[in-house]
């Protein structure tokens, strides 16, 4: 298979935004429910982050430095992280409701970035054929890469 890590990404996005879309609309649910929610979106998640982090930023790191556009990538990839922990440790129900809208804004935000701004300049600086080198990394890591939150936390 032959495909671009932007593409892949992207590709990963969209069952992302469905879980997101899922989590907008359960604050009105339990704290149970609100939760158990976060948790699936949580293992996805940071799954695809790493995979982020560790191929297409450490090489547009590698190629550009690690510039505002990339401290901001990470930063807000720590604070889905932080949020996400948070989350799963309140029990009062307004709390979890605001935790869950906070979530929801940032992360989609966050893939409006990459999608608008990160991918493009990717695709600028790496040209195709590293952006397919990587997509074979992606592919690789992505069989053993589990979807699981704790096994993602760095
Ligand atoms: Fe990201
Ligand atoms: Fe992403």
């Amino acid at each position: 298979m032959t495909i671009k890590i932007t593409d892949a990404l992207v590709g990963e996005h969209g069952p992302l935004y469905a879980q997101l879309d899922r989590l907008a609309t359960v604050t009105d649910g339990s704290v149970d429910a609100i939760q158990s929610c976060a948790q699936l979106l949580a293992a996805g998640l940071a799954s695809h982050a790493r995979l982020e982090d560790e191929l297409l930023f450490a090489a547009l790191e590698q190629r550009t430095g690690r510039d505002s556009l990339l401290e901001d990538m990470y930063e807000d990839h720590e604070q889905v992280d932080a949020l996400l922990s948070e989350l799963a440790r309140v029990d009062d129900p307004e709390q979890a409701r605001s935790l869950a809208a906070r979530l929801v804004a940032l992360a989609r935000n966050h893939f409006a970035k990459e999608e608008k701004a990160v991918f493009p300049l990717a695709e600028q600086v790496l040209g195709d054929a590293e952006l397919v080198r990587l997509g074979e990394d992606w592919e690789y890591r992505r069989l053993d890469t589990p979807f699981t939150l704790e096994a993602n936390r760095q």
